[in-house]
């Protein structure tokens, strides 16, 4: 039977393609989404996807997505010109598609018939899926945030935090490198680890295992009430959204973090130097301490 379900990744601008009516949504940004992964082969009679900028994370998502589309179904992948979008049309003709290539709005758009046959899907799947990263001791995988470095403000507020008690939360927590080390401080009671990113939630299950943890696929702007009265949060905090710099979206975190915490609680922020942190944080807190600045990077400890 033809299937009848259309797919759409992330949020490709309606005035760049049509956008299908009723679409399941795949992108491991937007909690809730369905994962490409688990989609059974040729089940979906459709893709819409804005590709995503990184190469391995890129040609991942294309494969999959391509693997999940029945033969003969619609596939469209756009991307701005500067993040991919001249690089799809090879990736996708490598993978066996025939591709009609065409240009809006600074974006490029491959569309295609998906193929009775695909080549080196395994491989692009192989490159961009989850990993254990040796070195690190991590697993992670290509798109989530640093995937394959230790970020160098996490590393500083790495060297600075003092052991923490009580209960707490990751606010953005990646692949679980700040809450690695809070799990260190047997004080610590209970740990909630968040992030926006369902990658980045899966790699750190895998990374930690510990029952004083729990893990939340979410948007930390969206109301979490349970999360109140905590004793301490840790966070590096995220100023991009969908690739573009987004202050609000850090002070949003701090702010956040000013609610959920108890009176005499403390948030550990790590930031960088150029974000006006400091003006958003004085009228939330009790006192802001800037406790180290090196290196394009600024250590807050926080106090409400
Ligand atoms: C700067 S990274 C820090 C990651 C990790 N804590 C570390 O130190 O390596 C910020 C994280 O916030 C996540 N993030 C971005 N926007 C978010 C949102 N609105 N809600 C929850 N997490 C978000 C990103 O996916 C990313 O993992």
């Amino acid at each position: 039977m033809i299937p009848n379900i259309a797919g759409i990744y992330g949020k490709p601008p309606a005035d760049v393609v049509d956008l299908p009516a009723g679409a399941v949504q795949f992108s491991p940004l937007m909690p809730g989404a369905s994962e490409l992964g688990s989609q059974a082969e040729g089940t979906l009679a459709s893709m819409t996807m804005l590709a995503p900028p990184g190469t391995l994370e890129r040609r991942y998502t294309l494969a999959q997505a391509l693997r999940a589309v029945a033969p003969g179904g619609s596939f469209v992948a756009l991307a701005p010109k500067d993040q991919g979008g001249t690089r799809l049309r090879k990736e996708m003709q490598a993978f066996g598609c025939t591709i009609e290539e065409a240009a809006r709005r600074h974006h490029r758009i491959a569309i295609c018939a998906r193929p009775d046959r695909l080549t080196g899907i395994d491989e692009a799947i192989t490159e961009g899926g989850p990993q254990l990263l040796s070195d690190l001791g991590l697993w992670s995988q290509p798109g989530v945030f640093s995937w394959d470095r230790i970020d160098p403000g996490s590393a500083l507020l790495l060297q600075h935090l003092p052991a923490q008690s009580g209960r707490g939360a990751d606010f953005g927590c990646g692949v679980g490198v700040l809450a690695r080390a809070v799990l260190t401080s047997p004080k610590v009671a209970q740990l909630t680890l968040i992030d926006i990113d369902r990658r980045a939630i899966q790699s750190a299950q895998r990374n930690l295992d510990d029952p004083r943890l729990s893990f939340r696929w979410t948007d930390v702007r969206e109301p979490n009430p349970d999360l109140t009265a905590l004793d301490f949060v840790v966070m590096n905090a995220p100023f991009h959204d969908a690739g573009t710099e987004d202050r609000g979206l850090a002070l949003n975190f701090v702010k956040r973090a000013a609610e959920s915490l108890r009176a005499g609680g403390v948030c550990w922020l790590t930031a960088n130097r150029h974000l006006p942190y400091e003006a958003a944080m004085k009228p939330l807190f009790k006192r802001v301490d800037l406790k180290i600045e090196t290196g394009g990077y600024k250590i807050y400890e926080a106090h409400t």
